[in-house]
């Protein structure tokens, strides 16, 4: 008999983990605590922007005319266990308030509601990004909490989407992670993700602490490449290089590789900062801290980008005050194809100007409610044009396709003065030059 699938927490990961089990042709029940999330997912709404999300899942929600019908959402946790023969675990590990630390009470909330209910055999897998030693403890909670005892058991498989392209890395994943403590439950993970695998992804299976470190690790490294071109983009403004050349240059070799080296005004987003940070809190508490230091200046590089980009700005505004100056913000989310604002450096920026006087206004094309919601301070327009309008200075802080096929002369004509800033390295600067415009980046010569 086929598996049955469960997922709980039906947010970022767990909607799009949902869809794409129902997609392989699994049975899945989805479980969240948030009942509107429950009944906009049960109308084949996803609560985010993500690109290919709503069509998957409307394909397979039961209910909607034509769908596959494999996929349904509930409230109640018996209901939940009765289901499953596997239950992902999809909640979210956010930054602790006011602390590095990741905090845990989701998840822990997660398996203590379902530990009860575990009656018949059965595999719980976390995929949300958990300290190093969490699986070990949370095992061992099971163990001692489902009446089915050591037959409720745990497995760690980390989930590594990016945002933009959630549905293609859960379908297609670059590898698959699984830590796991018996045979049986690497062969669980093995048929669940056998056509992933039939189709060429690597399945790497491990120990729970090894499964637990390749997350948090491949997020350094990620984190480790962009501080790194971000450095060198400071060294290039000192020495009047060109850091856009310099990435391309150094990209060719295979060792080092082109990705993640577009310099700028650096990352932000729900994963890439909190868990680098999480990451230095765990190894202190396992007295491995020295081992992490080099974080501690990936981080500051990073952070140190977003005022860099407001001096660029007042340097462009004449130099003093922001008072009085009209800024436009081109771009509020922390990455294209995403409406998520989360630690966006694009909204910091924004929000950093407005605070010292300047008359800030932000156009994102999908990011304009969370934005609001994040900054009701600032002034917003509903379009690129309308945000450009009298600015005395443009700032493109989000590389959204939309921006790089705007017009400069258009813009142009509106603007009060032709000054952009291309804070993602990402737009032409010889079609913004030829429109007039005086066009500067982060980590490039002047003109
Ligand atoms: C990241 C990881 O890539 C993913 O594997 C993990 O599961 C979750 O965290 P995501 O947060 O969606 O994914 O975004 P990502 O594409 O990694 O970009 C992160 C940030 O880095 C963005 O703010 C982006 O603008 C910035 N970035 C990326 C750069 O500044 N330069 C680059 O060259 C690449």
């Amino acid at each position: 008999m086929a598996l049955k699938i469960t997922v709980i927490g039906t947010g970022y990961l767990g909607a799009t983990h949902a869809a794409a089990m129902a997609e392989l042709g699994f049975e899945v029940l989805g479980l969240d605590v948030v009942p509107e999330k429950i009944e906009m997912l049960q109308r084949g709404e996803v609560p985010m922007y993500e690109p290919g999300l709503e069509e998957l899942l409307r394909r397979h929600v039961a209910g909607i005319e034509g769908s596959t019908g494999r996929l349904r959402f509930t409230l109640d946790w018996a209901e939940l266990a009765d289901f499953g023969d596997i239950h992902f675990v999809c909640v979210n590990t956010p930054q602790k308030h006011g602390e590095y630390a990741c905090d845990m009470s989701y998840v822990d909330a997660a398996i203590a509601s379902l530990a009860p209910h575990l009656k018949h055999p059965a595999l719980v897998v976390g995929k949300s990004t958990v300290p190093v030693g969490s699986a070990d403890r949370l095992a061992a909670y099971l163990a001692e909490h489902a009446p089915a005892g050591e037959d409720a058991e745990l497995a760690w498989n980390p989930e590594f989407l990016r945002e933009g392209f959630a549905v293609q890395d859960t379908l297609h994943p670059d590898r698959i992670v699984v830590g796991v403590r018996s045979e049986r439950a690497e062969k669980l993970l093995r048929e669940v993700y056998a056509t992933p695998v039939a189709e060429g992804s690597p399945f790497v299976v491990t120990d729970f602490p090894t499964a637990e470190l390749v997350k948090t690790s491949a997020n350094s490294f990620l984190a480790t490449k962009i501080s790194f071109i971000n450095a060198m983009a400071e060294v290039c403004e000192a020495a009047g290089g060109d850091v856009a050349k310099l990435a391309e240059a150094i990209g060719h070799d295979d060792r080092i590789g082109k990705k993640f080296l577009r310099a700028g005004i650096g990352f932000g987003g729900g994963c890439l900062p909190k868990d680098i940070r999480a990451f230095m809190a765990r190894a202190g508490e396992l007295g491995a801290d020295q081992a992490l230091t080099f974080l501690r200046e990936i981080d500051s590089i990073n952070m140190r980008r977003r005022g860099q980009m407001v001096e660029m700005a007042r340097e462009a505004v004449g130099g003093g005050s922001f008072l009085g100056k009209r800024v436009a913000v081109l771009g509020a989310t922390f990455k294209p194809d995403s409406d998520d604002v989360r630690d966006s450096p694009a909204l910091n920026v924004a929000g950093q100007i407005h605070l010292q006087g300047g008359q800030v206004t932000v156009y994102d094309p999908k990011g304009m409610d969370n934005a609001r919601k994040t900054f009701p301070t600032l002034g917003y327009a509903g379009t690129a044009l309308d945000a450009v309008r009298g600015a005395d200075v443009v700032l493109h802080l989000t590389e959204w396709r939309e921006f790089r096929e705007l017009d400069p002369a258009k813009l142009g004509e509106v603007a009060s003065t032709r000054v952009l800033l291309d804070g993602r390295n990402a737009l032409d600067p010889e079609l913004w030059r030829h429109a007039g415009w005086t066009y500067r980046a982060m980590g490039r010569p002047t003109a």
